[in-house]
């Protein structure tokens, strides 16, 4: 069988394909008519994020069996155009989880602390010392939205650290959120009205694109927001605004509406919004763990195992 992967995934998940005697192609960077004839005779396709794996390309691939997504969001594929082309669509739900949410709590610090700001002034020679009065997360309260494996993983590690937890997630319970020692609120508002510090952990869906935005932000207030989820979850012009006339303190974002990140973005202007490319899930054991997950996901979809 022929695997297409076109973004870099570790080594040992191409190791374990090319083992069970497969031919492992790989094009990284291809787009367009590029991508439609390069998968055209491919039984699997593996991506992460940065491939648009829309209609065209499952109406250009006929004899693909399955699109393995070494990570966690696929909101980068088509799901519809695949049912319609029995494509099985499978991601690697774990692997990366522990490094979005460590990345997510860095991202915490760093806004709260100003840490990435600190660090430019320093390497040009400034001594900015009384320029940074920072904010502690201890004794304040952590609201989260989508209590989900990376919400759950960021509520343990910062409720250690001396946060209170409110959690907004239409679609959990009671008792899961108890479980973390978390309160649960019934509407967003009320996880933006108590919450010091928010974190985005909901994957994008129409339900979600936009779900914070003007009003919301205005709501939260004072505070610091970290997205490490999807980019569209947040409006990128609001919350430059917001930033920008200090409605909410500071940001810290790692994914975007568009990726990579437009030049002229007006998140890029804003001294108080922290901007990472992308890099939630990229430590050597998570991209180590998800290739390997999404290589045996590819594996017993040729076996025509479940
Ligand atoms: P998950 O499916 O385990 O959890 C998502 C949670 O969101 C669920 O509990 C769900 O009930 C909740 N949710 C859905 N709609 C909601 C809504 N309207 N309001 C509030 N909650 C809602 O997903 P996960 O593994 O925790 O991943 C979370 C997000 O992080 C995804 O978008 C994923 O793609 C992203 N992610 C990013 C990186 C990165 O590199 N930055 C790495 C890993 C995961
Ligand atoms: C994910 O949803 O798992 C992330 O986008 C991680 C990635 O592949 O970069």
């Amino acid at each position: 069988m022929k695997v297409l992967v076109t973004d870099p995934i570790a080594d040992a998940g191409l190791e374990r394909l090319r083992e069970a005697g497969h031919e492992v192609e790989t094009a990284y960077d291809v787009a367009g008519e590029e991508l439609l004839s390069a998968v055209a005779d491919a039984n699997a396709l593996v991506v992460r994020s940065g491939t648009d794996v829309s209609r065209e390309v499952f109406e250009a691939a006929s004899d693909l069996v399955i699109v393995g997504r070494a990570g966690i969001g696929v909101d980068n594929i088509d799901i519809d155009a695949a049912t319609d082309h029995g494509v099985i669509v499978a991601n690697a739900p774990e692997g990366n989880v522990r490094a979005a949410a460590e990345h997510t709590v860095a991202m915490a610090f760093a806004a709260a602390r100003s840490i990435p700001q600190a660090h430019v002034r320093l390497k040009a020679g400034e001594w900015a010392k009384s320029d940074y009065l920072g904010t502690e997360v201890n004794g304040k309260t952590l609201g989260i939205v989508g209590f989900g494996r990376v919400g759950q993983e960021v509520a343990k590690r910062l409720g250690n650290l001396g946060m209170d937890l409110v959690v907004y997630d239409p679609y959990i319970s009671e008792e899961r959120a108890d479980q973390f020692g978390a309160e649960l609120v019934e509407e967003l508002d009320a996880c933006l009205t108590r919450a010091d510090f928010l974190t985005i952990h909901t994957p994008l869906l129409p339900e979600t694109r936009g779900m914070i935005s003007d009003d919301e932000l205005e709501t939260f207030g004072d505070g610091y927001i970290v997205n490490c989820a999807r980019g569209g979850i947040i409006d990128e012009p609001a919350l430059a605004a917001a930033v920008e006339d200090g409605t909410v303190a500071g940001a810290a974002l790692d994914v975007f509406e568009e990726e990579p990140l437009a030049s002229d973005s007006p998140l890029a202007d804003v001294d108080d919004i922290i901007l990472t490319p992308h890099l939630g899930a990229s430590t050597e054991a998570a991209q180590e763990s998800v290739a390997v997950d999404t290589a045996e996901q590819v594996l017993a979809a040729f076996d025509e195992e479940p």
